[in-house]
């Protein structure tokens, strides 16, 4: 947990507008800036930034956030990792839970030497004409080689000692580069090998993967798993496809990464490997965040198949009804590198288009698998299906293969359903707890709200005590309250806002609010509007009361009640008093 305080400081030091800048260029735009989005294509500027609120907004596809949201949407990062990179650049220091602290600590003193080890590779392809040869005779050109950071792990035991001056050091054995054997003797574990530098999402290097020139066992050596390197995490080449990815709302998943080298260099850019292993939750989870469509090429062999499978079966559990994962098997004998290579560009992005949506793929598996041509063959389909329908989180799509699935086995929907012990998936099983109940737009509450919003500060002048507490849009109302008379929400812009509440029961409610927030608004005009709502709530409690104790008089008040009845009266008409 990184602590709100710091969040807010860290919002506070930084500028959204520089944040933004660094991958959009902006144009000023009045009190604001504006660019074309990036998030979506457009050919004329709807996306603005607002400097005084520090938020940004696109009129065409709405997304919207502070700097922090940006980042995470614009990098594909989550949010620690976008509070680590923008805290570095503003030369803060996250503080961190000792848990946190530990695993830092311990990767730390790796990164540095693994950054030094990638240069001094690519250094060495510089001078080796036969690593240099090959690259070249498998169609790669300098700019790609340069672009993945491609090297040569030089012939010889201890090549690494001529740029560490201490090749004992205990950190190149931990971060993967130097081995030590039984007699204890130290070795370089990458020798004579093309190497390929597996970086995080951050560019730092955190692993290599050491090809064997021409033939020669393991084709590939890859770093062991270390503190910074964990295989089924990592996705090979995906800081230099990420731009390409958002441009094309697709990412593409091959398996080796001269797939992944030999697709750039023809052109196809919107790609990454898995690294040697069939895809993981972590692998789907992180693609399905840059992109809304995943398609896995896969190579038409046995361990092609099993992993295709296992790609459809990990997907399941991570789909969305507006996300699609696509499964192509690439046809002949050829991986996505040698089929782009002898039949182009154009072909290959045929094949792509052509690829089998995850419920087409998932139906023919089952079906050729399970034969349902007899009756035995029908209940296999259900009962093979059953496993994969409960993992399925997408409901419409769940439905959909639920009908088709039924149909062929002859049997009901509802039939498959009960047998596959399939609940309804109730739609607000998605939706954030708050919003079961509705906001009313029309409430002077959510006035207010959309009022402090602006201007949290005047939060501190609110009655209270006279908001219907039975409102959604209410408890929104009380939290900034709140966190104001705390002093926990420092003024700052309404991005600011938006971090504080973050992870809260409120964040869905203020960023639907935030939609609408960066235009300009009139100061002397928001309060206007700030004092007739007050005013109109004051009204409100006023003529509730009123009719309470006249209901009441039919039965007969006390003095006090008609006191108070009259009091109430004169106030209700200023004018008469
Ligand atoms: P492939 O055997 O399909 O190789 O391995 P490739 O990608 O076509 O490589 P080239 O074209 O012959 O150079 C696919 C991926 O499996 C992992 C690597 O990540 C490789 O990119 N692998 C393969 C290993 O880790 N070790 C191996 O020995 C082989
Ligand atoms: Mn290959």
């Amino acid at each position: 947990m990184i602590p709100e305080s710091f969040v807010q400081e860290l919002l506070a030091r930084i500028d959204i507008v520089d944040v933004v800048e660094r991958y959009v260029p902006l144009r000023k735009a009045g009190a604001n800036y504006s660019a074309c989005c990036p998030f979506h294509s457009e050919k004329t500027p709807s996306f603005t930034v607002s400097p005084s609120k520090q938020f940004y907004h696109c009129f065409g596809c709405g997304a919207h956030g502070s700097a922090i949201g940006f980042l995470m949407q614009h990098a594909g990062i989550g949010f620690i990792e976008a509070v680590e990179d923008l805290a570095s650049s503003a030369g803060l220091q996250v503080p961190q839970e000792e848990r946190n602290a530990a695993i830092r600590a311990k990767k730390a003193p790796l990164t540095e030497p693994m950054a030094r080890a990638m240069h001094f590779y690519r250094e060495q392809l510089k001078t080796s004409p036969k690593a240099v040869d090959y690259l070249k005779n498998r169609g790669l050109s300098g700019e790609i080689a340069a672009k993945f950071g491609l090297g040569y792990a030089p012939d010889g035991w201890q090549g690494l000692q001529q740029v560490f001056s201490d090749y004992n050091d205990p950190a190149l054995v931990e971060c993967g580069l130097v081995i030590v054997n039984e007699q204890g003797r130290r070795y370089d574990r990458f020798r004579d090998r093309v190497m390929f530098p597996i970086l995080d999402q951050r560019g730092n290097v955190i692993g290599f993967g050491g090809r064997v020139i021409g033939q020669g066992e393991p084709k590939y050596l890859n770093s062991p798993e270390t503190p910074l390197f964990e295989k089924g995490r990592e996705l090979y080449g995906l800081p230099q496809a990420r731009k390409a990815i958002q441009e094309e709302g697709t990412v593409l998943v091959v398996e080796g990464y001269m797939d992944v080298v030999g697709l750039v260099q023809n052109g196809v850019e919107n790609v990454v490997a898995t690294l040697g292993t069939a895809a993981t939750d972590a692998n789907v989870q992180k693609l399905l965040k840059q992109a809304n469509r995943v398609v896995f090429c896969f190579d038409r062999d046995d361990a092609g198949d099993r992993a295709a499978w296992r790609a459809m079966e990990v997907s399941l559990s991570h789909l969305a009804d507006n996300k699609t994962v696509e499964i192509l098997q690439m046809p002949g004998n050829q991986d996505p590198d040698e089929y782009i290579r002898e039949h182009g560009r154009e072909a290959f992005v045929q094949q792509t288009k052509n690829a089998a949506r995850l419920s087409e793929f998932l139906l023919r598996e089952l079906v050729k698998r399970t034969n349902p041509n007899t009756a035995e063959g029908r209940a296999m389909l259900v009962h093979a299906a059953k496993p994969l329908l409960q993992k399925m989180t997408a409901p419409i799509l769940r439905v959909q293969l639920t009908k088709e699935i039924a149909q062929r086995a002859q049997v009901s929907q509802a039939e498959v359903e009960a047998e596959c012990g399939l609940k309804p998936l109730a739609r607000d099983r998605y939706a954030p707890a708050q919003m079961k109940q509705r906001p009313v737009p029309s409430s002077i509450e959510y006035k207010l709200l959309q009022i402090l919003l602006h201007k949290p500060e005047w939060a501190a002048s609110l009655p209270l005590e006279l908001i219907d507490r039975e409102r959604v849009e209410s408890e929104a109302l009380i939290a900034i309250a709140d966190a104001i008379e705390h002093g926990e929400l420092p003024a700052g812009g309404f991005g600011l806002l938006l971090e504080f509440f973050r992870g809260t029961p409120h964040e869905a409610l203020i960023a639907g609010i935030a939609a609408n927030m960066v235009e300009e608004v009139d100061l002397g005009a928001l309060e206007a509007m700030f004092n007739d709502s007050v005013t109109r709530l004051r009204h409100t409690a006023l003529t509730a009361e009123i009719e309470q104790l006249t209901a009441r008089a039919r039965q007969g008040l006390s003095p006090d009640d008609r006191k108070r009845l009259t009091e109430l009266l004169a106030k209700k008409r200023p004018s008469a008093s």
